[in-house]
């Protein structure tokens, strides 16, 4: 009788099988007997791995049983991992909008999320059954784990919940959606939702850091009103509109992601510094240039971490946004951030706090003259970064926004800030660029000054991001 021995297997299949067995909990050997038998006794007859729960029953009655949809040419395959919370019913409208965007879905529901939708209606809105069990043996037979997480072209967990997120960064493989997560070599994108509190906490930003530092892309949370009466905050998942786009985004211009694999930091908005609790100094940034030069670097493939100043647009899809209020936060965020390729700080930083802001609301004090403010220098985060000996990003660019001799201004600040390149504007008012929607900018860089023509602040970001892309790569955006 013939023998198999696992030493002759080819790498690959040995790889594939090795994290199978790992993923089922058994020894190599033990996981070939399994598939034999299994084939042996064929799909129809083969018992499940482990009792068949209520769900998988209702998934076995499911009559959208397609298992092999045909892709059409040109279009993207998205596994959608949706996970146990209440936003779980948003994603049926994800899958919806996926598909108007001619992606091809198909879906895995973990255990949690089976409480919360039905296999059976994600199956039937993605058009091919919804996988649910890394231990039955007819999807194993279908299509396996492993082939779930590689004939994808990328893979979106929508909603990522803490524990998902924990599993992620903790390389857990004990069920279907974090065994695939396991084994894909493909990129992830992931919409976080969940409790403020559990988001606010330190095990859950630590694992956060951990899958921005392995190359996992987030949209959201968003802040807002929470399914629990009376919670509030961040943790909403994003809209199922701003994570279809950011998962074409993902994907990129098919023209090609010439940024990909390169790490971007954006500064954008304006800071707030407080003057007591209720309030502050601010300037009149919008954001929009510093969020168009974010979305248009991740849309280049590159991943984003966006800092930004409160501002009141919308967050740029694809990209990790870190929201925070004064410039000393901002710089903090910003040195977490490193290492990073390019750093682009385009935020409108405030240069001065006060020294020391109230506790309390400050009161008029009748007859009396009001206190004067004393204000100390806020940190430079362009200067400082630029000038740093370790982590210095090889290509970091500032903004100059002046209000007369802009060019020989912003010649100066490239010296004095130690940047590689300056984009200069005129934020006089007449020109109506700050909070406006054009820009008109000069890229002074020490070779010499280009005066760009006038557009709106989208093509500034897509002409700036074309240029990093040539400058890190050497090809064209
Ligand atoms: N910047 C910064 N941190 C600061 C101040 C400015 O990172 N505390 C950055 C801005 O994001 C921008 C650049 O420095 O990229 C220039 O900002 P700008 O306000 O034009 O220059 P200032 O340094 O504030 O100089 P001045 O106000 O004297 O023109």
């Amino acid at each position: 009788m013939a023998s198999i021995t696992i030493r002759q297997l080819d790498e690959s299949l040995k790889q594939q099988l090795r994290l199978r067995a790992a993923s089922h909990g058994r020894s190599m050997e033990d996981e070939v007997r399994t598939i034999l038998r299994a084939a042996a006794v064929g799909p129809a007859e083969a018992p499940p791995a482990r009792a068949a729960t209520r769900r998988n029953e209702r998934v076995a009655e499911s009559p959208v049983l397609v298992s092999k949809p045909i892709v059409p040419a040109g279009h993207k395959r998205v596994l959608l991992i949706i996970g146990g919370g209440i936003a779980a019913y948003k994603s049926l409208d994800l899958i919806r909008r996926l598909r108007e965007r001619h992606m091809a879905v198909r879906c895995i529901l973990t255990a949690a999320a089976q409480e919360f939708i039905t296999p059976l209606a994600a199956g039937a809105l993605a058009g091919e059954r919804a996988f649910t069990d890394l231990f039955d043996a007819a999807s194993e037979l279908d299509v396996g784990h492993i082939r779930l997480a590689r004939d994808t072209d990328a893979i979106v967990v929508a909603p990522a919940t803490a524990d998902l997120m924990a599993k992620m960064a903790g390389g857990h493989a004990n069920d279907l959606a974090s065994a695939v997560l396991l084994a894909t070599n493909r990129p992830i994108l992931i919409a976080p939702a969940m409790n403020p509190a559990m988001w606010a906490n330190g095990a859950t930003q630590r694992n956060l850091a951990q899958l921005m530092q392995d190359g996992v892309v987030t949209v959201g949370p968003n802040a807002g009103e929470m399914a629990e009466a009376g919670e509030a905050g961040l943790g909403r998942m994003a809209e199922p509109l701003e994570i279809a786009s950011a998962t074409e985004a993902l994907f990129g211009d098919e023209g090609g992601r010439p940024l990909a694999g390169k790490r971007i930091i954006v500064t954008s908005g304006p800071t707030h510094e407080p003057i007591d609790p209720v309030r502050y100094i601010a300037n009149r940034s919008s954001g929009r240039q510093g969020h168009a030069i974010a979305a248009a670097a991740a849309a280049a493939g590159a991943k984003v971490v966006l800092v930004s100043g409160p501002v009141s647009i919308p967050d740029p899809p694809g990209v990790r946004i870190v929201k925070v209020e004064s410039a000393r936060a901002m710089f903090e965020a910003v040195e977490t951030a490193l290492p990073a390729d390019c750093a682009v700080f385009a935020a409108a930083v405030a240069d001065w706090r006060v020294a020391t802001p109230g506790s309390e609301k400050i009161k008029k004090q009748k007859g009396k003259a009001p206190l004067p403010l004393a204000l100390v220098e806020n940190p430079d985060i362009l200067a400082t970064i630029s000038h740093r000996k370790v982590k210095r990003p090889p290509l970091v660019v500032g903004f100059a926004a002046e209000t007369e001799n802009v060019i020989e201004n912003a010649k100066a600040k490239l010296v004095r800030k130690g940047c590689d390149w300056i984009v200069a504007n005129d934020v006089s008012p007449e020109t109506g660029i700050m909070g406006g929607e054009t820009n008109s900018v000069h890229l002074v860089t020490a070779a010499g000054v280009e005066t760009w023509p006038p557009q709106s602040k989208d093509g500034v970001a897509r002409a700036l991001v074309a240029r990093i892309a040539n400058a890190l790569t050497g090809e064209q955006a």
